[in-house]
């Protein structure tokens, strides 16, 4: 299930993704979130934030590489972001996709279903990508750089892409892990990075890394146990307690602890012009 995996087919593979993926969705659809409305409003301005003090524009044409936020509603991303002139919304999952499309408030994005791996986008055709923790779901550690490749094919030459990934040097990192292994997270979590592998790996893709760090500074279990709490008690002052120790944790991200303490890895990198993987992918 891990690195060199080299015989499954591609097209077996696709199959089987996107009917996991679409199951997913359904589920969430129909037994609701994991995550309640202040966990998914500190997630977007943990975003917003992040998009702001790296300068994303308007500006011209961008690609969001998964519709999972804007499908569930709770922590859609998509719709709070400044739009460009095109806004391309792709997941590998038609029914997210399907969702995502029926809930933009706007009626303006242009919603695909696309595999990361494999991009039906020009090349050189956008200015910028944000790609959400969707390249750490995959069973193959390979098709990180994959993705990353087809990602810096369709950037034009100075365009930018904003990309989280789970964080492996998060301290609840192994209790994560644990929670995958015996099926008690909501979906399939692959390899986790730390700063400096997520660096490697966009640079081995061609990408410069112009900045770094970390966000979402609160255990995930616990935004997940609180959103329980607030269905089962309802006893509001818990809750107003519990929202402002969520709130204060995400002041860790300017701390030298941030890399122990938030939950993805984030990094803005340039595809620079003349890069030699151009058109290779
Ligand atoms: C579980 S979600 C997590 C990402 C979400 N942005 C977040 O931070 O909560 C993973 C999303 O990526 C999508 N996905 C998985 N593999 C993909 C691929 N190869 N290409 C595009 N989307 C993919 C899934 O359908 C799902 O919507």
């Amino acid at each position: 299930m891990k690195q060199g995996n080299g015989d499954r087919s591609a097209e077996r593979a696709d199959a089987l993704d996107t009917a996991y993926w679409d199951g997913v969705a359904q589920r969430l659809a129909q037994r609701g979130h994991y995550m309640d409305a202040f966990v998914g409003e500190l997630k977007i301005r943990a975003y917003l934030a992040l998009l702001e003090r790296w300068e994303w524009r308007a500006d011209g044409p961008q690609l969001k590489t998964d519709l999972f936020e804007e499908s569930t509603g709770v922590d859609a991303l998509l719709w709070r972001m400044p739009a460009g002139s095109v806004r391309v919304g792709m997941d590998l999952a038609p029914s997210a996709v399907a969702s995502a499309a029926r809930k933009d408030p706007r009626g303006d994005l242009a919603c695909m279903v696309a595999d990361a791996r494999q991009l039906p986008l020009a090349s050189d055709s956008l200015a910028f990508a944000l790609s959400p923790s969707t390249l750490d779901h995959f069973e193959i550690d390979q098709d990180l750089q994959v993705s990353l490749r087809e990602l810096h094919r369709v950037l034009r030459p100075g365009g930018k892409l904003v990309i989280t990934l789970a964080n492996r040097s998060n301290m609840g990192d192994p209790l994560l892990r644990l929670a995958v292994r015996l099926g008690l997270a909501p979906y399939f979590i692959g390899t986790r990075y730390t700063a400096a592998e997520l660096r490697q790996e966009l640079e081995t893709a061609e990408f410069c890394v112009l900045d770094q760090t970390a966000i979402v500074h609160h255990p995930r279990l616990m935004a997940t146990a609180m959103a329980q709490i607030g269905r089962l008690i309802r006893w509001k002052p818990l809750l107003m307690a519990m929202q402002r120790l969520l709130l204060s944790m995400q002041r860790l991200e300017s701390t030298r602890w941030r890399y122990a303490t938030g939950c993805f890895v984030a990094a803005l990198a340039e595809k620079p012009a003349g890069s030699s993987l151009d058109g290779q992918a």
